[in-house]
């Protein structure tokens, strides 16, 4: 199937590893020309290598997404270096884990920053080009917990913010339509790529550790409610990412479409 993205530019946030990277990885398999962005220079290198290894074409621009300097300084740069996106991926680390008593005034700021500021900041920076171009697509990787709030404990500041992004992803959505561009979100559930030092294996091997319990054990209570009795791989939130990118899906927007092997209980 052609996407019909091949040789449009793609910048992808947060894809030195993880859900980020696997989308950086497919979108370069359709053809496009990918920017990836993360903090850690070394990381992101490989990164880039390794999308080099398979024939694609990356470029890598270290910057710190979750600040509006961040965001300028790699505006700044894509423009000097011609690249400035037709697609734009937005990930970013999730919000802190407190519970609802425990959460500082500070770390509501951080989740609103990351999750909301961030992905406004990184919206803004491409707009004009895309309008431009009457062509544009932008996809936010958030979570399932936007139509099924998390029940476990810590999830206070996720099933507060993620909405928030939606909301605001949606009202884009309304603003750009007419320039043929679409804005829609992945509502990614439980997604385990094996990657040790993944945010995800690093938070259930902390839970595990809070319940006396392995990780496998604390993984398969996890899995347990989800239908498919699995959790997910990057590949596949990929796939989907490479959809809503793709012109195929220009009639496709303001959607939140869940990842989750069946895992919400909402209709819709
Ligand atoms: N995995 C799941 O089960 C799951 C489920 C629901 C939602 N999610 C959400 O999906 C997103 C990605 O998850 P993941 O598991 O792929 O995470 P991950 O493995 O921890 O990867 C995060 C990526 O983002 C980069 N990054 C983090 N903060 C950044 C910043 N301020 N500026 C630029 N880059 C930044 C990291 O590189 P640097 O550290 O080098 O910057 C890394 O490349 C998160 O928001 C997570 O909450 C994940």
């Amino acid at each position: 199937m052609d996407l019909g993205i091949a040789g449009k530019v793609a910048l992808v946030t947060g894809a030195s590893r993880g859900l980020g990277f696997a989308c950086a990885e497919r979108l370069a398999k359709e053809g496009s020309r990918v920017v990836i962005a993360a903090r850690d220079p070394e990381r992101l290198q490989r990164a880039v290598d390794r999308i080099g290894e398979q024939q694609g074409e990356a470029h890598g621009i270290p910057a710190d997404i979750a600040t509006k300097e961040g965001i300028e300084d790699l505006t700044a740069q894509l423009k000097e270096k011609g690249l400035e996106p037709d697609i734009l991926v937005f990930n970013n680390s999730g919000p802190p884990n407190p519970t609802f008593e425990d959460a500082t005034d500070e770390e509501y700021l951080i989740a609103y920053q990351r999750m909301v500021m961030a992905f406004n900041w990184a919206v803004k920076s491409v707009l004009p080009t895309m309008k431009e171009r009457r062509w544009g697509r932008i996809v936010t990787l958030g979570s399932y917990c936007v139509k099924e709030p998390h029940s476990e404990l810590k999830m206070v500041l996720h099933n507060l913010i993620r909405p928030a992004a939606v909301g605001l992803s949606k009202t884009i959505a309304d603003e750009v339509g007419e320039f043929g561009i679409t804005v829609n979100t992945i509502g990614t559930g439980t997604i385990d790529g094996g990657d040790e030092e993944s945010t995800f294996r690093i938070n259930y091997r902390k839970r595990a550790a809070e319940r006396g319990i392995t990780f496998e054990e604390m993984k398969a209570i996890r899995i347990e409610p989800i239908p498919m009795k699995r959790a997910g791989e990057p590949y596949e939130v990929a796939g989907l990412c490479a959809y809503l990118a793709s012109d195929l899906a220009g009639f496709i927007t303001g959607q939140t479409i869940l990842i989750d092997g069946g895992k919400a209980r909402s209709f819709l």
